[in-house]
């Protein structure tokens, strides 16, 4: 897939709680085509301490208003420079990068998206996109309270929403992994991102069913396009870097301990 780097116009910035902020982009040109779980390096201006770009997940792509969205927790220098845009100023963004998430081969096939904290952002993209195809995605998405679970009307477009909160305060009280629907019911894929602890737990499980699983990695990144070799994981395959080989990876090709 061509890689395009282009200053993209933000449309709008919407806050979606405390640290996370939704940036709606577009241009004047059609946006390039992008996969379910591929990336975006967003160059973050205005501080001298973020030279190196920094890795966002497509969050959704909104064809007929020619729009990328991108789901930003702001929690260092750098993505606080990218969540302090406003309407009107320029993004510079290397898109779209990575492999992206495996989508279903038949509408029949049954598809869990599980996500944590800021992972649930692609995970939205890889569910709309499941719907345009007739499929019927759920959702499992989990947080530590209620105040922290991202986007969830936005979910709720394309597909079944179960929660869990660590708190009791939405949905089931525990992790991801203690939800009901995975007794409940039977899924042929999973795909996961979100916190490793929370990734390591979702492929334990689908592990031991013998579901396919796919995990995306958020490995620590610089240039993204498989250059600098800083974000290498172990693989059966030897050693590959993330955001080129991944940043989604099969849990067969991984070297976790299961
Ligand atoms: C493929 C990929 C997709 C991503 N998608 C998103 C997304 O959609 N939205 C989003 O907000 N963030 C996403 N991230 C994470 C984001 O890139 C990092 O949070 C960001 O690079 C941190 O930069 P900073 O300058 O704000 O913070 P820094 O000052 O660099 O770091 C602040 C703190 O965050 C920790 N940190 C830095 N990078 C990561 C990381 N990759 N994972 C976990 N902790 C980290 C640091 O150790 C430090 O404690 C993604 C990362 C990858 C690799
Ligand atoms: S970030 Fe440079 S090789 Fe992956």
């Amino acid at each position: 897939m061509k890689k395009c780097i282009l200053d993209l116009t933000v449309r709008a910035v919407e806050k979606v709680s405390e640290k996370y902020v939704l940036i709606r982009l577009t241009d004047d040109k059609p946006l390039p085509d992008m996969r379910p779980g591929q990336f975006v390096e967003v160059r973050a201006d205005g501080t001298a301490d973020t030279y190196l770009r920094r890795p966002i997940s497509i969050n959704f792509v909104d064809r007929d208003a020619n729009e990328l969205w991108l789901l930003v927790a702001m929690i260092g220098d750098g993505t606080r420079a990218i969540g302090c845009v406003s309407a009107g100023c320029k993004l510079n963004c290397v898109l779209p990068l990575g492999n992206g998430f495996t989508m279903p081969h038949t509408q029949a096939e049954r598809v869990l998206l599980v996500g944590g904290g800021v992972g649930v952002a692609p995970l939205l993209y890889m569910g709309a996109e499941m719907r345009r195809m007739g499929c019927e995605p759920v959702f499992l998405l989990g947080a530590r309270r209620a105040a922290d679970l991202l986007m969830i009307g936005e979910f709720a477009k394309y597909g079944r929403v179960c929660v869990t909160t660590e708190d009791g305060s939405a949905g089931e009280k525990g992790f991801v992994t203690n939800h009901s629907v995975l007794t409940a019911e039977r899924f042929d894929r999973i795909a996961t991102c979100g916190p490793k602890p929370m990734m390591m737990a979702v492929a334990r499980y689908a592990h031991g069913e013998g579901i396919e699983c796919e995990v995306s990695l958020e490995n620590t990144m610089a240039c993204g396009i498989g250059a600098c070799l800083c974000c290498v994981e172990k693989t059966v395959a030897g050693n590959l870097c993330v955001c080129k080989a991944g940043p989604v990876f099969n849990i067969k090709k991984l070297l976790w301990q299961l």
